[in-house]
């Protein structure tokens, strides 16, 4: 071995001892930080290619995707299939009459967000969901008035129209098929329908009709076929968008407003439109995140929280008492500005929204947090301005076009009103507006004027599909989850779990996560995932710790042999790639 060899060698060794055994002691590190109550270790599930990769809720969705790749489509294509398909196998929160965001980018390094959040119909009111005494109901949450005007349906034909290389027919075929001719039912989707009957029956007789047979749950193994959603998917393939927003269907949801006390109209309908915004760019310890600017909230409030995180350097290690708090507290912060300083800007000024970006802001939040005690958050003033269920899908395609798409009924199963006749349920989604500004909506979460209902505008959201790419600037993985305001802080867990901890793909997304929203103020930990002493130790520092669990996380990671696919062990999705 020449010298220059041999000190290759050694340089290589060095290399070795300095970046690689510090990785494997992490991950060692990590898998003994999962205490043995913690029930998802090793269960992730997971796929891998060499070419392409798609990750949903629904095993038969991502195969759909994963087939409109090998057929020569690109991630938008597939991503657009397998939206369309989760309407039909994902019914709890796929949807065509709900909204979400799609974040894309390009293999030449541009990136895009797709806004398509649904809107409050023109005859919405400030305070149409308070009562006599200016309390807040639960129309917010089912029945007619609880929808937005969709944008599911604008959104995924205006990506298919800018990026898409098949046909419309072809990437909404496969939805329609399994909407005629059936797909196979399976447990956990048996478990999805049997635990929504009560609800559907009560607001919604056809819904109740639609996802039941001969009056009964579908079974596990059973077929199940929808119809009048095949019809409706049909006009939207032949018509494009006037065959939702106009035309028979149209006619069918302004019929069903009018059946239910709804106020949709046909001139919302009509007028919906998705909107591209500018992505939001954030940088962690040299990576960069794509997330989404408002309307959601998500891709603010998770930049807050990695920039107020990343100025602590290494961190603590995972599962200790040192990084919750930290964590916990970053994120104390992050929702109390989401709170107060976020929404549509279509209609407000956001003018805190560069500040909530900026590495100086997040210093200051980071000086302010006491490491040995927890803050307690400020009483909400909801007149400051200034100063389950949803579903995420990931696609990568051979070229490296990565796609992330969160989209949303809002609770699970919408409004739980179906449009008779049409064969699709109807969003809940104006729920996300605070519908009483300083009280908390269904998540809790305790929201200010900013978010108040106005005609035409979008409520906030806490969707957050993602992309991130290494400090190469090259593609490395994208995720998404559902959760209410828990996706912002999933989100958060996972990238910080592959960067920060050295973790697997499949363990980052297995691993037990923690949220904080600022209100209700309370640390909740997934049950089982942490230490009774940690607990114990928070609780010492001031916290008031709650238990409970979810989430969905649908990410994409490169690998040495192309990409792999990881769907969350929470949920009964799969990923599917070849
Ligand atoms: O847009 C939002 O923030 C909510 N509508 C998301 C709801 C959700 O994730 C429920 N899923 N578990």
């Amino acid at each position: 071995m020449s010298i220059h060899h041999r000190s290759r060698a050694a340089l290589s060794l060095l290399a070795v001892a300095l970046f690689v055994l510090p990785a494997a002691r992490l991950a060692a590190q990590t898998a003994a930080a999962f205490p043995s109550t913690w029930r998802y270790t090793g269960r992730a599930r997971v796929a891998e290619g060499a070419h392409g990769m798609v990750t949903s809720g629904s095993a038969v969705a991502s195969v759909v995707g994963r087939d409109i790749l090998k057929a020569g489509g690109n991630a938008v294509d597939a991503a657009v299939a397998v939206g369309f398909a989760l309407a039909v196998t994902h019914a709890e929160a796929g949807n065509i009459a709900g909204g979400g965001y799609m974040m894309i980018r390009m293999q030449d390094g541009k990136a895009y967000a797709l806004d398509y959040r649904e809107t409050a119909p023109a005859k919405a009111t400030r305070d149409m969901f308070l009562d006599d005494k200016g309390q807040p109901t639960d129309k917010s949450v089912s029945g007619h008035l609880a929808s937005g005007v969709p944008g599911a349906v604008a959104g995924l034909l205006a990506a298919h129209q800018r990026f898409g290389k098949l046909s419309r027919a072809a990437v909404m075929n496969p939805a329609i098929q399994l909407a005629r001719d059936g797909f196979v039912v399976d447990s956990f989707h048996y478990r999805s329908l049997a635990s929504v009957q009560q609800r559907l029956k009560l607001y919604s007789p056809a819904a109740a009709a639609q996802y039941s047979v001969n009056g009964q749950v579908p079974l596990p193994g059973s077929l199940f076929k929808q119809p009048d959603l095949a019809r409706t998917l049909a006009a939207i393939r032949d018509q494009g968008r006037d065959g939702f927003y106009k035309g028979w269907v149209a006619r069918a949801i302004v019929a069903e407003m009018q059946r239910g006390g709804g106020i949709i109209s046909a001139a919302d309908l009509a007028g919906y439109q998705p909107k591209w915004r500018e992505p939001l760019r954030i940088t962690y310890r040299g990576y960069t995140i794509f997330s989404m600017s408002p309307s959601s909230s998500g891709g603010a409030t998770l930049g807050l929280i990695l920039n107020i995180m990343e100025g602590f350097g290494p961190l603590p290690p995972f599962g200790s008492t040192a990084l919750l708090h930290r964590e916990s507290e970053a994120m104390r912060r992050a929702f109390t500005d989401r709170n107060r300083f976020l929404g549509d800007p279509d209609f407000e000024t956001l003018t805190m929204l560069p500040s909530m970006l900026s590495k100086d802001y997040a210093a200051k939040a980071r000086a302010d947090i006491n490491l040995a005690h927890a803050t307690p958050t400020p009483p909400f003033d909801p007149s400051i301005k200034d100063g389950p269920n949803t579903t995420h899908y990931s696609v990568v395609d051979a070229r490296g076009d990565a796609v992330s798409t969160t989209t949303t009924l809002n609770n699970s199963y919408g409004s739980a009103v179906l449009v008779t006749g049409a064969g699709f349920l109807l969003n809940d989604e104006m729920d996300d507006f605070a519908a009483a500004p300083g009280k908390p909506n269904m998540y809790g979460l305790v929201q200010g004027e900013i978010n108040a209902i106005k005609p035409g505008k979008r409520m906030l959201s806490a969707m957050t599909p993602s992309i991130v790419l290494n400090p190469r600037g090259e593609l490395t993985m994208v995720v998404g989850t559902p959760g209410g305001p828990t996706i912002i802080t999933q989100v958060y867990h996972v990238i910080s779990n592959v960067i920060d901890h050295g973790m697997s793909l499949p363990d980052a997304v297995s691993a037990p996560r923690q949220h904080h929203q600022a209100l209700p103020d309370e640390i909740n930990l997934n049950t089982g995932g942490f230490r009774q002493a940690v607990v114990d130790s928070l609780k010492a520092m001031g916290h008031t710790v709650t238990f409970k669990g979810g989430g969905d996380v649908q990410a994409i990671i490169r690998i040495a042999k192309g990409w792999q696919g990881v769907s969350d062990p929470r949920g009964g999705g799969a990923a599917a790639g070849y």
